[in-house]
């Protein structure tokens, strides 16, 4: 039976190519979006989805979102911005907002989720010394300090929660490439035959393979095209 998806971050690149992908699947899922602002939804998305507003803080209108619910799919990531670079900002409203989003989980029975990140969060202390973390895991750091920090945070907090099902996944450079692309998954290494690109749209057809695989519950794999 095809699942019941809750898709958090549907108005960004990688929400809207998931959803553009999963709505064209031969049994396609029935999807939830919940968005700040509908308005940023197509027309098409909209009358094919069921879609509820609020803020990620606000636990009743997504404990709504979760009604039926089988898994969370979370593409939520800051926006990168010259200001944050400037100043060094690193708030986090986003990874403030996961200890809520996993309560509302646990409350309404909901126990698998997908939490994009980023290679600024490593699973392996063994990742660090790999020549692939320091391109893909300092740059980041230096040039996107606001975003590094909020998805190293969303990371930790999603991998901390023993008692669901999370799969957290690590993108490189995102694009608009192909969904046929390949993607690889794993730990970042001399084996890891991924490169530096993903296309949103393989992201999208790896999570949903995934949804019913389980290869990675409780593993954070970085992904890439190869
Ligand atoms: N682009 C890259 O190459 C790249 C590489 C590595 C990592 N990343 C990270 O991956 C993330 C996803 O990439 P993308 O380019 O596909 O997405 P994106 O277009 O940047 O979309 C970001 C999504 O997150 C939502 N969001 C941001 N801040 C929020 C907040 N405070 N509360 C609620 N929702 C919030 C946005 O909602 P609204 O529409 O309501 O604003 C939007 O749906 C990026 O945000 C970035 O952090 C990107
Ligand atoms: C990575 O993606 C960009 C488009 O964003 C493309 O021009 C480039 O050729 C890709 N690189 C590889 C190695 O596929």
């Amino acid at each position: 039976m095809s699942p019941s998806i809750l898709v958090l971050g549907a108005t960004g690149l990688s929400g809207l190519a998931f959803i553009q992908v999963a709505l064209s699947q031969p049994n396609p899922p029935a999807l939830t979006l919940f968005v700040r602002s509908r308005s940023k939804l197509p027309a098409d998305i909209e009358e094919r989805t069921r879609v509820v507003e609020g803020s990620l803080t606000d636990t009743d209108a997504l404990s709504n979102a979760m009604e039926g619910v089988d898994v969370v799919v979370s593409l939520l990531g800051a926006y990168v911005s010259l200001s944050a670079f400037i100043f060094r900002t690193t708030t986090t409203p986003i990874a403030d907002a996961v200890p809520g989003i996993l309560s509302t989980m646990r409350a309404k029975g909901v126990k698998r989720i997908f939490a994009l990140s980023t290679a600024s969060f490593s699973p392996d202390p063994a990742e660090v010394f790999s020549i692939g973390r320091s391109i893909t895991g300092l740059m980041p750091k230096i040039m996107v300090p606001q975003g590094n920090a909020e998805m190293a945070a969303i990371a930790e907090t999603v991998s901390a929660a023993d008692d669901l099902d999370w799969t957290v996944f690590r993108v490189p450079h995102l694009t608009e490439e192909a969904v046929e692309l390949p993607v690889a998954a794993g730990n970042l290494g001399p084996d890891f035959k991924g490169g530096f690109n993903l296309s949103r749209a393989s992201q999208a057809l790896w999570i949903l393979k995934e949804i019913e695989e389980r290869q990675w519950v409780k593993k954070a794999p970085m992904l890439g095209n190869y």
